[in-house]
């Protein structure tokens, strides 16, 4: 079955390969199966089984969004009235998911992912990472990652979130159980190991043990980096050539001149974090001039950032954190695609994944423009109409 859409006023294509928002006007766009096959100008398009006229709407590839932390149960909506109030954000209510993920069934838990998974779809997002992190057990952590691997193929084992309460007082002995066990446990249903390196959570030396057993081990890096605080997470994201450093909200002059060296660690913003938490928002034009690549993400997750929205993100980028609308579209999408190392996802070029979205306006300038608008209006997934 193949699938034609024609009339796109402006068709968002990100294929130029230097990370940089590109576009076509007056263009279509051909798919087939789960797969572009034909990108061009709408006068010269072939024909196919089926037709969208896109009558001059923008076409943009489906957000990928890197960071999730979608498997929990129970929310913390208390503890975000209170630092609403003026209650600073530790990320000690971690442990109250943990205990509410723990009690879940997993139906309870597959459910609510699941839900949460489709919410995201529907606003455009057809590319998701899950992480666990909610669990802290070896049969809590492995079950979070099943039912994980179950809604996306970018699954990211974080048993390092923080250390649960029945090892208080013993981080040894939990970091020992995180590098056996668990990680034998999660590995076999995870691509992703992620540390939360930070004070209150792990060390550099704890980080980077867990961190290079899940190497070993087959998984890919990425780490969870200066949210709160300036430390270590960024410079031994670098050294061990993470996809991602994520959050980078606190970075020193070393660790932007880092993450814009000539590895490959893309520095992911999660500007709903500092929303949620009424932080300040990291410094995504220092980043970008220094020439770093920046992804945005949503950071879904019921403690530091309750949203799955990719556009909500978008203009936040662009509000607060002075990016161009070009800038946050492109990190929003081949951004996102380069933290999970991937060149079919963020891009429309024959041979990509067939995952787009039509926008109800002629522009991606609108995502910014209009902000908390749904301009959603049609979504391909692998090739599939929602
Ligand atoms: O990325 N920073 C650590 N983990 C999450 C927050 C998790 C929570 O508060 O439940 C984050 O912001
Ligand atoms: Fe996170």
């Amino acid at each position: 079955m193949s699938l034609l859409i024609d009339n796109i006023g402006e068709l968002v294509t990100n294929d130029d390969g230097y990370g940089r928002l590109t576009t076509l006007a007056h263009a279509a766009v051909v798919i087939e199966e789960e797969k572009i096959i034909w990108v061009g100008r709408s006068k010269g398009a072939p024909a196919a089984d089926h037709h969208i006229d896109a009558a001059g709407r923008a076409v943009l590839p489906g957000f990928v969004d890197s960071h999730s932390h979608l498997v929990f149960a129970g929310d913390r909506a208390s503890e975000f009235e209170a630092r609403m109030a003026g209650k600073p954000y530790t990320g000690g209510g971690i442990r109250t998911t943990v205990a509410a993920t723990r009690a879940a069934t997993d139906g309870e838990l597959r459910d609510a992912a699941r839900r949460l998974r489709d919410e995201a779809l529907r606003q455009g997002t057809t590319t998701i990472e899950i992480k666990s992190g909610y669990g802290l057990s070896v049969t809590d952590e492995a079950r979070s990652l099943r039912i994980a691997r179950e809604l996306s193929e970018e699954t990211t084992f974080l048993g390092a979130h923080v250390v649960p309460p029945e090892y208080a007082d013993r981080v040894d002995d939990y970091v020992s159980l995180v590098c056996g066990p668990m990680l034998h446990a999660a590995a076999p249903h995870a691509k992703w190991i992620d540390v939360f390196c930070e004070r209150g959570a792990f060390d550099v030396d704890h980080a980077r043990a867990i961190l290079t057993v899940g190497q070993a081990a087959g998984l890919g890096v990425r780490v969870h980096a200066n949210q709160l605080g300036h430390g270590p997470g960024v410079q031994l994201a670098v050294e061990l050539d993470a996809a991602s450093a994520d959050h980078c909200t606190h970075l020193t002059d070393a660790d932007v001149d880092a993450l814009a060296g000539r590895g490959w660690t893309v520095a992911t913003l999660l500007p709903g974090a500092e929303f949620s938490t009424r932080s300040p928002y990291p410094d995504a034009r220092r980043l970008l001039d220094a020439g770093a690549t920046v992804a945005l993400a949503t950071d879904c997750n019921p403690g530091s950032s309750y949203t799955s929205s990719m556009p909500f993100c978008i203009a936040l980028a662009v509000r607060e954190m002075r990016m161009t609308p070009a800038e946050a579209v492109w990190a929003a999408t081949a951004g996102g695609a380069r933290a999970l190392r991937r060149d079919d996802i963020g891009v429309i070029r024959p041979g990509a994944r067939a995952d787009l979205i039509i926008l109800d306006a002629p522009s991606h300038l609108h995502l910014a423009y209009r902000p908390g608008v749904p301009l959603i209006s049609e979504v391909v997934h692998n090739g599939v109409k929602l």
